[in-house]
């Protein structure tokens, strides 16, 4: 649209105002909004953009592949991968507290991402794909402009010790008009239409004890469930669909077999932004199919239900 192609014009002017002829590091995460920053900011300063990805082993099915060849093909970016799983899961391990958990990924992440960025030489800035709500809902929540509620929004804050000065373009846009703008930037579909996934990743998706077993179970329910749910066409419809994995033992029967194995629970819903959040009134034969699917496709899963909690009183994720 030509709004949005001012802005873009407007925010790449604004870019090259502001870093001249540094060197600039951002962290992306697959996400809609650091694309699109990196996309901005590329076009600003072409090569000058260093993009750090960090795998951190809690990503969704096949992710980290796609990503690599997805943005490859999109953009000639520096991109740096870190395959930093092991230590990720190494530091989860036996840790059952969500708050806990969020601390230790974001601690682990800052570590990689620093160690990654001090081998790039004379870097003075660090990019990053805040939005406006990200702003608001840390400022609302703890009376300062420190994002504290959701530290690891957008892979993260900014490292103290690095003492960097921030470049996000993006912070008075909404989500849709970020994903308006990465239409406009030539963002492939499939990216600038990807339903938020958080920073944590499937640790917050897996209730207690993070393990590489339980990661494989919900990695697999996870992709049945977007499997249907893109056939269904409802993938763009929902703010966010994904299944949660609860280390819970209940009886099933499979053929003339016994079975005591774990739940999944399907989450979807609608919003505008995350503040709130509808359960989504998805159709029954939807629903059957997925419950079908994962219990006959995943081993270790003999009973699905649905989440028809609203936010509030209860929130989007399960942790
Ligand atoms: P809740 O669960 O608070 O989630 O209703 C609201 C939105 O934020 C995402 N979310 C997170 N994103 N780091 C993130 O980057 C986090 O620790 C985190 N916790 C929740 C969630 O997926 C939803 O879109």
């Amino acid at each position: 649209s030509w709004t949005m192609q001012s802005f873009a014009q407007d925010a790449v002017d604004k870019i090259k105002n502001q870093v001249g002829d540094n060197q600039v590091i951002l962290g992306l995460s697959g996400g809609v909004d650091s694309s699109v920053a990196a996309m901005l900011i590329y076009k600003a300063i072409g090569r000058k953009l260093t993009c750090i990805f960090v795998d951190n082993g809690l990503l969704r099915q096949d992710e980290a592949k796609q990503l690599k060849i997805r943005l490859k093909q999109h953009l000639d970016i520096n991109i740096r991968f870190v395959n930093a799983s092991r230590d990720f899961l190494k530091a989860l391990d036996k840790v059952t507290d969500p708050e806990k958990k969020r601390k230790i990924i974001g601690r682990v992440f800052m570590d990689v991402f620093e160690a990654e960025a001090k081998k790039i030489k004379d870097v003075q800035f660090l990019a990053q794909g805040t939005l406006y709500p990200d702003i608001i809902e840390s400022v609302s929540a703890f009376g300062g402009p420190t994002a504290v509620i959701k530290s690891h929004h957008n892979v993260g804050g900014l490292p103290k010790k690095m003492k960097l000065k921030l470049v996000e373009p993006l912070k008075y846009l909404f989500k849709d008009e970020v994903r308006l703008l990465g239409k406009e930037l030539g963002l492939d579909e499939d990216l600038v239409w990807r339903q938020p996934f958080p920073g944590p990743g499937l640790a917050i998706r897996i209730l207690g004890e993070v393990n590489s077993q339980r990661l494989k179970i919900l990695r697999q329910a996870d992709a049945v469930l977007l499997e249907e749910i893109r056939e269904a066409g409802y993938y763009r419809k929902l703010w966010q669909s994904f299944a949660v994995l609860l280390p819970l033992k209940s009886v099933g029967v499979m053929g003339d077999q016994r079975t005591y194995e774990n739940i999944i629970s399907i989450r979807a819903v609608t919003s505008k932004d995350a503040m709130t959040a509808d359960w989504a009134k998805l159709p029954h034969k939807l629903l059957g199919n997925i419950s079908n699917r994962i219990i006959n496709e995943v081993k270790g899963v003999n009973r699905v239900v649905y989440d028809i909690s609203s936010k509030p009183p209860a929130t989007i994720e399960w942790e």
